[in-house]
């Protein structure tokens, strides 16, 4: 099974990023050398986690990181986009942890050896419980904190980072973790999810002004996940509720850094349900960007709900992931050329795009087939969106490993590599060998350009 891409495809010119994506709690386990965060917390409380698991282990690649680095090696990769977790390289006083700062400055190094470009997310939702403890995101300090933090990373790592990510998809720190109830910390409470929203994108502009102060040769900037809202229906009612919804889980994000406000939607929120916003912080949240991190997985059906809002309809009809979402590539270009339209973007990366299927390792083979198809097609998506006169610089694989998915636990495998969680060895997915083959085409093309 082949990924191919046309001859003159814009994704094959060298200047075209490539890389794999991993985040800290989801893959470096030895949870007893950091400080607990609130995954740890949230995996302890019974019915959480959908198979009862946690990050105590995960892929154990704080062990077996000089084993992973060669494999992101070998696919050949340009870059590899991984995150920090706070509460290894920052202790309770404030104050930088060495053995965990240095875990990462090996990691940086040997990425430099390889030539592999370090793509790094400050914040993968694995916020330290002792600043949970005094409010965690509702906590306006906690903005500041993360300033801090960012502060004392990026001088601390000084030039060995091509670029740094502020968040990863703050709707998921904030809907999914405050509304939604189903990430930690598992609240349920509008007002809540608003105003961690709003201080996520506070302390994304606060830690903006630090990297572009400590790393100004980095491309800074932040990771927003996206998923194109339809209508259930032809109805008004349900067009509206696809709209509200657009505004609500997409919009709610990228305008107040675009254009330092937030969706005319919050106005039409109860009072009581609007996010405290002080004097200055939206001009603090919208500094410019080096660059936009765009995630996507499927699209999203709305209905309306009969309240006033929308709800989403679940897809049912074929093809569906592992995790019952729509393959739906077109939603990729859709998404792009939608904000392209609507905002003067910086340049894009896709920083995460990828499937869980129900793999399953037979003769030392995983033949996911299924994967290697999402792939091809949603790269053609990427490059349609190029086509249409996009700019975007780069396309990232979630994820180089399976890992813990979250709430799903470990039974979602997402990786293009198949980790065996008993004995924790790495099998390359025919979907790793699809796409190692892809990007050696690289080098075939230049090869041949340079000797026309
Ligand atoms: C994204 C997350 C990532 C992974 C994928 C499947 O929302 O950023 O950690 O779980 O979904």
């Amino acid at each position: 099974m082949k990924i191919s891409l046309a001859a003159n495809s814009a994704l094959l010119n060298p200047d075209f990023t490539f890389g794999v994506a991993t985040a800290s709690f989801q893959i470096e386990g030895a949870a007893d050398s950091r400080l607990p965060c609130i995954w740890d917390t949230f995996c302890a409380e019974p019915g959480r986690i959908k198979d009862g698991s946690n990050g105590l282990i995960a892929c154990d690649h704080i062990n077996r990181w000089r084993e992973d680095i060669e494999l992101i090696a070998a696919l050949g990769v340009d870059a590899y986009r991984f995150s920090i977790a706070w509460g290894r390289v920052i202790n309770v006083d404030g104050t930088v942890n060495q053995a965990g700062l240095d875990f990462y400055l090996q990691l940086l190094d040997a990425l430099k050896v390889r030539g592999i470009k370090a793509f790094v997310t400050l914040y993968h939702w694995d916020l330290p419980q002792y600043l949970q403890d005094s409010g965690g995101w509702l906590n306006r300090a906690t903005a500041y904190k993360f300033a801090e933090y960012a502060d004392l990373i990026s001088k601390a790592f000084a030039d060995r980072v091509y670029s740094y990510a502020t968040l990863n998809e703050p709707f998921c720190s904030a809907y999914l973790s405050y509304e939604a109830g189903i990430h930690a910390p598992g609240m349920q409470n509008r007002k809540q999810g608003r105003q961690v929203a709003h201080h996520l994108l506070l302390a994304h502009g606060l830690a903006m002004q630090v990297l572009q102060q400590n790393a100004p040769q980095a491309l800074n900037g932040i990771v927003l996940n996206f998923s194109p809202c339809h209508p259930a229906s032809n109805s008004d009612a349900d067009i509206r509720a696809a709209r509200m919804a657009d505004q609500y889980h997409n919009q709610w994000y990228i305008q107040p850094l675009m254009e330092g406000c937030y969706p005319a939607l919050l106005q039409q929120l109860p009072l009581s349900e609007q996010p405290d916003i002080a004097t200055g912080d939206m001009d603090i949240i919208a500094r410019p960007l080096d660059f936009l991190g765009v995630n996507y997985y499927t699209r999203t059906v709305y209905r309306d709900n009969g309240k006033g809002w929308f709800s989403d309809v679940p897809p049912t009809a074929p093809p569906l992931t592992d995790m019952g979402w729509e393959i739906y590539p077109a939603g990729l270009t859709e998404i792009l050329l939608d904000i392209n339209q609507r905002y003067q973007l910086p340049p894009v990366y896709i920083t995460e795009n990828g499937a869980a299927m129900p793999d399953s390792l037979q003769q030392g083979q995983v033949q996911d087939k299924e994967r290697v198809a999402y792939f091809q097609q949603h790269l053609q998506a990427v490059e349609n969106a190029i086509n249409a006169g996009m700019r975007i610089d780069g396309y990232f694989a979630w994820s180089l490993m399976d890992n813990f998915e979250w709430a799903e636990g470990y039974a979602k495998r997402f990786g293009i590599v198949y980790v065996d969680y008993t004995t924790q060895q790495r099998t390359l997915k025919t979907s790793a060998i699809a796409l190692r083959d892809c990007f050696a085409s690289r080098q075939v093309n230049d090869q041949k350009i340079a000797n026309k």
